[in-house]
């Protein structure tokens, strides 16, 4: 078979396995919805954790798959390594055959050298394996030692014992984990030398590289450290296709493979560069955008966007490097989306998710880069101008106030900064920065530090009690056994009254909260008559089920037999909600196209709201499309029909919502005719005609690229239409109207009070003109100033302010100041000095004499000032003031 392309090779790698009675699976979402302490799928055997533990169990027992990762911390998987070396990156594939309490060691370990040595043809002189050597009181693992030899033949100098560091795989501080045996190949010229086996080439390449990872997963790890075994000794291996693909192709790099070849062409010749490979920046440059671009595209499609928490800071941070070394390669205009197109060019063949994303993955790359350019100048420049530099031993240091702001107002991540530093020669303040950042997370309530933890107590009491099973998709009631009791965060053996507390039991009809719909609430009995409320129910860990509420009445105690009770009427409120939900979903692709990507939703009895990847807001016209699409879905009356068949099927159907979920071997699949298929756990209408009617509340911008539709079902939706016409029919009952002509009328309204204030304005100026605004009589020179004191009866402010200006210009140079009665019944001054006068006589300073008369205060710029007063019958004293004031000397 050729393998020329790394597309080849994938297929290659799962052909090969399958012939050999491997379920072939596809890869898992880089979001795991199977360990919320994971940020990212970062690792070929992420999915498949809990198989390996016994806590899930699937037909088969032999697996194979191409698992899309990430990695972007840890030991080995430095950020500021990526682009530097030649095979570090954020975004990877890694090829793994996993075996779960069948074949071990020796199967592993021929399939690694029969696949290695017969389909890829290295060259096993060029080969070396490494093994664990013992530690942590564990004994080196000769028995993978001796099979090494058996089967491959290979001189003991070719197998190396190493440490735990080396040859010890664990999945995280907790999880499966065991000793592992590692396949390197030389690359390069000369005799390898095999004890430098573990050392990675470095940026040329060459050296030893480990292409294959054998581990023995045989104990799962748990809080504490201790590692208990796991129900059957198992095989999880791990290849990165990227690696391999360079050892096939002939490569010293990952890079020069067909996986990032034709990004770095296109970014080069958007640059107007020439790639020459090399470590100079600018080809540095080319490769982080190369690499950054397949984690972007691949995010993105997945529904993650770039923003301020968690995974989308996470991306928004790789996303800026990449711009920024863009920028660095003089790339002036909009680049990265282009980049970020061609990810799915050279991938949608393996991936085909990411074609059918497309418009939304330019989009929202397009729309990051435009928002970091906007202020990625103006972050280079305040560093640029910065003059408060810490100066150390080691050199310029950019204070922490500084790198705070760059991140918080400029959007410049830490490690950015830290990239421009080293290129232009300072360090940060990484402590004072994090300082800065702890104060502005107390500040923010919407911390999310810490929403990542998972409570230690779920997860042994779920290793205890074994899976809870749910029965609600057909029940509403059952009988049960209370196997556990939990208060303030304590096991505790009877539930005290009115005190918060959690039940379990073995079986139970409440939905816990999950794929936006919210958790069942209802009764708990005992046959003693005992009630505990359970007010929502939750599934704090997979397989564990847990009922929240208070005792109500009697006593409930660990053992004790009950009945379970979901509340019908919320339930079934619910469960139209939820179909309804999916009824939009389809609507909304059907008219904005499958771009509009699924982003959340929430389904409660009383409402439902749906959250999708869009970047302008609906039109009308839209909304009344989509609500016409799903009602005519629901006066079809069709039924609500679930099966659960393998991914493969319900995938050939046109299931959507498969990108997102689990890639369990069953799935539950949830069709309203033949254009709502979606995978889907959540409890549902019998048919679509339960919904009885549906109507969009609201449309609405919520972050970047999401927007969020509210909408009403049922009852809830007739009142929402019964209030809307309530108002109609009010608004038309003051308009002497009926609601089918108010638009008229209302529209005849405007007309006539747009003419209104036509006509009040040419009033308005008649009146400042005309013979009863004639005050000339009453203005008075003196020693050169004409000076105008004057009562007259404009009530608004505008008026009086343009008559007294009109006066001043007449008089000039003048001082006017004008009194009136407002329409509220108080004293109003306003007076004016000509300009030229105001080194003499100040406006602010004249008006406090005359506005102290109707016992006001009042102030201004020289030129103009106005007062108020409670006494409007002494404004003709008021007024008067002002010509002895004037008479007097300049002030
Ligand atoms: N889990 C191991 C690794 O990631 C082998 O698949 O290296």
């Amino acid at each position: 078979m050729s393998l020329s392309t790394s597309h080849e090779l994938r297929r290659a790698f799962l052909d090969y396995f399958q012939a050999e009675n491997h379920e072939v699976v596809h890869s898992s979402a880089l979001v795991p919805d199977n360990d919320p302490t994971l940020m990212f799928t970062n690792a070929g055997m992420v999915p498949f954790k809990d198989v390996f533990t016994g806590n899930e169990h699937r037909p088969y027992v032999r697996a194979t798959s191409s698992q899309r990762c990430i990695r972007i911390s840890g030991k080995h998987n430095d950020l500021e390594n990526v682009g530097v070396t030649a095979r570090h990156h954020t975004f990877f594939e890694m090829l793994g055959n996993f075996s779960f309490g069948d074949y071990f060691k020796e199967q592993a370990i021929f399939y690694a050298w029969d696949f290695v040595t017969r389909i890829l043809d290295l060259d096993p002189s060029r080969l070396a394996v490494t093994v664990f050597g013992g530690e942590r009181n564990l004994a080196a693992d000769t028995d993978a030692e001796d099979l090494w030899k058996k089967i491959t033949g290979l001189p003991d100098a070719r197998i190396q014992r190493f440490g735990a560091d080396d040859n010890f795989w664990q999945m995280g501080d907790v999880g499966p984990c065991g000793p592992c045996s590692e396949m390197h190949v030389y690359l390069g010229d000369g005799e390898p030398d095999p004890r430098l086996v573990n050392q990675e080439p470095g940026a040329n390449g060459r050296g030893w590289m480990e292409i294959w990872n054998l581990v023995f997963m045989q104990f799962d790890r748990d809080e504490g450290g201790v590692m208990r075994p796991l129900p059957a000794p198992s095989i999880d291996t791990g290849a990165g296709l990227e690696r391999l693909s360079a050892v096939v192709q002939g490569r010293l790099s990952n890079y020069d493979t067909d996986l990032f070849r034709p990004l770095i062409q296109l970014a080069a010749e958007l640059a107007q560069k020439t790639y020459h490979g090399s470590q100079s920046a600018d080809d540095v440059s080319l490769r982080v955008i190369a690499d950054h671009a397949r984690m972007t595209a691949f995010l993105i499609a997945e529904g993650v966007f770039p923003d301020r928490d968690g995974r989308s800071y996470v991306l928004r941070r790789v996303m800026r490097r990449a711009i920024r070394h863009g920028h660095r390669l003089g790339l002036e205009s909009l680049f990265f989306h282009r980049c970020a197109s061609k990810v799915i060019d050279i991938m949608k063949d393996a991936y085909p998710e990411l074609a059918e994303r497309r418009p939304v993955i330019e989009e929202i790359t397009q729309q990051e880069e435009m928002r970091f350019r906007r202020t990625l100048d103006r972050g280079l420049e305040l560093i640029a101008v910065n003059k408060n530099w810490t100066e150390t031993r080691d050199g310029k240091v950019l204070p922490a106030a500084i790198a705070f702001e760059l991140y918080d107002t400029f959007g410049f991540p830490l490690d950015l900064q830290q990239t421009i530093g080293a290129e232009q020669g300072f360090s940060v303040d990484e402590a004072g920065f994090n300082e800065h950042m702890q104060q502005a997370r107390e500040r923010s309530a919407g911390s999310k530090v810490g929403d990542l933890k998972v409570d230690a107590l779920y997860q042994s009491l779920a290793r205890e009690l074994g899976r809870v099973d749910f029965v609600g998709y057909e029940d509403e009631t059952a009988d049960s056994q209370v196997l556990a009791l939990l208060s303030s965060g304590v096991r505790v053996e009877i539930c005290e009254k009115g005190q918060p507390t959690e039940v379990v039991t073995r079986v139970t009809p409440f939905y816990a909260q999950a794929g936006g719909q919210v958790g069942d609430r209802g009764l708990i009995r005992t046959e003693q008559g005992a009630e505990f409320e359970v007010t929502h129910t939750e599934r704090p860990v997979e397989g564990l089920i847990v009922h929240h509420g208070v005792l109500k009445s009697g006593t409930l105690k660990q053992g004790d037999r009950v009945r379970l009770e979901v509340d019908h009427a919320l339930r079934h409120a619910t469960r139209c909600n939820h179909s309804a939900t999916h009824l939009l979903h389809y609507a909304l692709r059907k008219v904005l196209g499958p771009q509009a990507v699924q982003k959340g939703s929430l389904v409660a009895p009383d409402r439902l709201r749906f959250d999708y990847a869009a970047t302008r807001p609906l039109s009308s016209d839209e909304i009344r499309l989509i609500e016409t699409l799903v009602n005519a879905k629901i006066l079809e009356n069709a039924p609500v029909t679930t099966e659960v068949l393998p991914y493969q099927g319900a995938k050939d159907r046109g299931a959507i919502g498969i990108f997102e979920e689990k890639y369990g071997e069953m799935v539950r699949m949830l069709s309203m005719t033949d254009e709502s298929i979606e995978l889907c756990g959540g409890t549902h209408a019998s048919r679509t005609g339960d919904i009885g009617l549906f109507k969009v509340l609201s449309d609405s911008g919520l972050a970047a690229g999401v927007r969020r539709l509210e909408a009403a079902t049922g009852e809830r939706a007739l009142a929402y239409v019964h209030a809307l016409e309530e108002e109609l029919s009010q608004a038309a009952t003051l308009l002497r109207a009926t609601p089918q002509t108010l638009s008229d009328k209302l529209a005849r309204h405007v007309e006539q009070h747009k003419q209104l204030a036509k006509d009040v304005e040419t009033l308005r100026r008649k009146l400042l003109t005309g013979p009863q605004t004639d005050l000339s009589a009453q203005a008075k020179d003196l020693n050169g100033v004409r000076v105008l004191g004057a009562v007259v009866e404009i009530a608004d402010l505008d008026s009086v302010r343009e008559l007294a200006d009109q006066w001043r210009d007449k008089l000039a140079p003048a001082i006017v100041l004008l009194g009136t009665t407002t329409a509220d019944g108080k004293a109003l001054l306003v007076c004016t000095v000509s300009k030229e006068l105001t080194t003499r006589f100040r406006a602010g300073t004249l008006i406090k004499h005359a506005a102290a008369v109707v016992g006001g205060k009042g102030g201004g710029r020289p030129d103009f000032a106005q007062a108020g007063g409670p006494e409007p019958s002494r404004l003709a004293e008021a007024v008067a003031q002002i010509y002895a004031l004037a008479d007097k000397t300049a002030d």
